[in-house]
Order: structure tokens, then C-alpha cells, then sequence
């Protein structure tokens, strides 16, 4: 069973329609990486998803449950982390993490044994008795993530989780929550706004703006597919008389020069490589090396909103 799944979800604020037959599933057991602009409507996907906020129309499926009639079941098997952590500054870190199995239910011994390492885990047990208000941004987003993850729950929704850590610290929640995922098989629906970290820690992105989905697949998926239509070729003999040579061929959309490198931008991602390798031979180049440029999530990203662009 998909741990998520929506059909043609739409939702409106007033005029503004936030959401547009939004449909996607998301695997069990994955990190999914749910990107888009701002405003794209990541969050209000979210606040759907828990029950928080209705579609105006069509439906969605959260680990098996309907989130308009079954919202309190969803809750109770899900972890959330929203744009606001939700702690309490006046506990301590311990004190939030017991008031919070006491609200799911978990018995007491439990409880302690599991905050023990969800606390060492983040590196954070030995400050358990500190009252968070005094904490930095960093920890107090440190443990509102293990709070998502305390009762061991199926899915977790990480809204940026990231979003205002320091890169060392943003480098070990990411360590952290990927480390959990391993040991304690739940999905998580993460969204972003680096797309490096989504490289990183997805295994599936969808891409949304306005509201649609404009794309959907592994990292490697979206990036193979831009991929494929750029070259590289690194050799002697190459001259402005060789780019305009190739410029002139029906499947080259353009060529460029720098210092001892051509980069070749192909009309489409099937074209073989092998007919610009032979023209680059015949016009007396000596080639040292061929390879297809790899666009970066980012790069594919940014060809994706200019392409979707209203
Ligand atoms: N409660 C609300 N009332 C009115 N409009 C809303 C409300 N919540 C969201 N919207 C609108 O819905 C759209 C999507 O907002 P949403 O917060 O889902 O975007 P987002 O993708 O999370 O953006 P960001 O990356 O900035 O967090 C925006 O146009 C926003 O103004
Ligand atoms: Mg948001």
C-alpha cells in the first residue's frame, strides 16, 4: 500500500487556487521530496495531508485513510514537523519530548528508553534538562524532529526542516534523519528548498509550481532526462571553424568553446553521439575525451519553472 496517495486535489483560498488536481503517491518506506517555489502550495499539500485543511475537491489517502473523515487516525500514526516547531519554551527538551508520548499513549517506561536514544542520537541527551526557550534555532529544530519521530510513526511530514540551520548543522540533521529512515523503515514526505539535500536524501522528488505538478521521478530520473542533450569534448585542434561546422548540423542547437572544452547542446537526449564525434575527426580534431554533461537537480529544477511558467 503507497503510504500517500491523491487524486486531482484542489484547493482554494478565495480566488487563489493553491492546489490544481494535484496527484501523486508516495511509496512506504521512501524519503519523498516534495520541492517547488514559494508559494507553490507544499505546505497547504501538507496541512491536506493531516486532515488540517479540506480539498475543495478530489481526494487523498493517507496510510489507507481518507483525510477528511479519518484525519484523527492519520495523526495519530504520523509525525509532523510544520513551518512553526510547536515546542513548548518553557519545558525542557525532556519534559517535551514525555508531554508528547503522554499524548500518544506511550507507556512511561517506553517513553524514557526511547527518548534516551532519539536524544543521543541528535547529540543532544546530555542538555535533556534545559529549558528549550534558551536553545539555539538549530537544536530546537534538532528536536522538534525527534518529537515527529518519537512514537515511532509510519510517516513523518518534515516541512524544511532545514530551512535556517547552519551547513553543519543542516549536514547532521540530514545524517540523522537519514540514518533514521534506515534503522526504522518509516517515509517521509520532506519538502525543500535545497535541492542538493533533496539530491541527497530522496529517492523520489515531486516537482510542483502553482499549485500543479510539473514533475515526478528519482533525482537521477530528472536529471538523466536534461542530461542527455549536452556533450562535452576535450581535445586538440578545436578552433571557431570547428563550432560553426558543428553549429551547422540540424541536430546541434549550439556548440561553445572554452579554452580546450566544447560543449555541445544536442536538439534532443536520443541523438548518438557518435555522428558529432566522426564530424569532429573529419574537420582534423584530436579528441581526448567525450562525455554527457550531467545537469544538477538545481539546473533542472530552474529548466523546469521557466518551462511551466505562466
Ligand atoms: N490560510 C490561507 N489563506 C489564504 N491563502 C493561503 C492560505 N494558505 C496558503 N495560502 C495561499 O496558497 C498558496 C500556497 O501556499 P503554501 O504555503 O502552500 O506555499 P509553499 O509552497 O509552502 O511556499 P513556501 O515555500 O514559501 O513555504 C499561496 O498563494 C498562499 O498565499
Ligand atoms: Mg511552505
Amino acid at each position: 500500500m503507497p503510504a500517500i496517495v491523491t487524486e486531482q486535489v484542489c484547493r482554494d483560498f478565495g480566488p487563489v487556487r493553491a492546489l490544481d488536481r494535484l496527484t501523486i503517491e508516495v511509496p512506504s518506506g521512501i524519503v519523498f521530496g516534495f520541492l517547488g517555489p514559494n508559494g507553490a502550495g507544499k505546505t497547504t499539500t501538507i496541512r491536506i495531508l493531516l486532515g488540517l485543511l479540506e480539498p475543495t475537491k478530489g481526494r487523498a489517502v493517507v496510510l489507507g485513510h481518507d483525510t477528511r473523515t479519518e484525519a484523527d487516525r492519520i495523526r495519530r500514526q504520523s509525525g509532523a514537523l510544520l513551518e512553526h516547531s510547536g515546542l513548548y519554551e518553557r519545558l525542557t527538551a525532556e519534559d517535551n519530548l514525555l508531554f508528547c508520548a503522554r499524548a500518544h499513549g506511550l507507556p512511561g517506561k517506553d517513553a524514557r528508553a526511547r527518548i534516551e536514544s532519539l536524544l543521543t542520537g541528535i547529540g543532544l541527551w546530555d542538555r535533556r534538562r534545559e529549558v528549550v526557550g534558551g536553545w539555539s534555532r538549530g537544536m530546537k529544530h534538532k528536536l522538534a524532529v525527534a518529537r515527529a519521530l518519537l512514537p515511532r510513526p509510519a510517516l513523518v511530514f518534515l516541512d524544511e526542516p532545514t530551512a535556517g540551520l547552519d551547513p553543519l548543522a543542516a549536514a547532521s540533521l540530514r545524517e540523522d534523519l537519514a540514518d533514521l529512515v534506515a534503522r526504522e523503515g518509516v517515509t517521509v514526505f520532506l519538502t525543500t528548498h535545497n535541492l542538493a539535500e533533496a539530491e541527497n536524501l530522496c529517492s523520489q522528488v515531486a516537482v510542483i509550481r502553482e499549485g500543479r505538478l510539473v514533475a515526478v521521478g528519482s533525482p537521477d530520473d530528472l536529471r538523466e532526462r536534461r542530461s542527455g542533450s549536452r556533450i562535452e569534448v576535450r581535445g586538440r585542434g578545436l578552433d571557431e571553424g570547428v563550432v560553426a561546422n558543428l553549429t551547422a548540423r540540424p541536430e546541434v542547437v549550439r556548440a561553445l568553446l572554452e579554452e580546450d572544452t566544447l560543449h555541445v547542446e544536442l536538439t534532443d537526449a536520443h541523438t548518438t553521439v557518435a555522428h558529432i564525434v566522426k564530424a569532429l575527426v573529419m574537420a582534423g580534431v584530436e579528441i581526448e575525451e567525450v562525455r554527457r554533461e550531467r545537469a544538477s537537480l538545481e539546473e533542472v529544477f530552474v529548466a523546469l519553472m521557466e518551462e511551466n511558467g505562466s
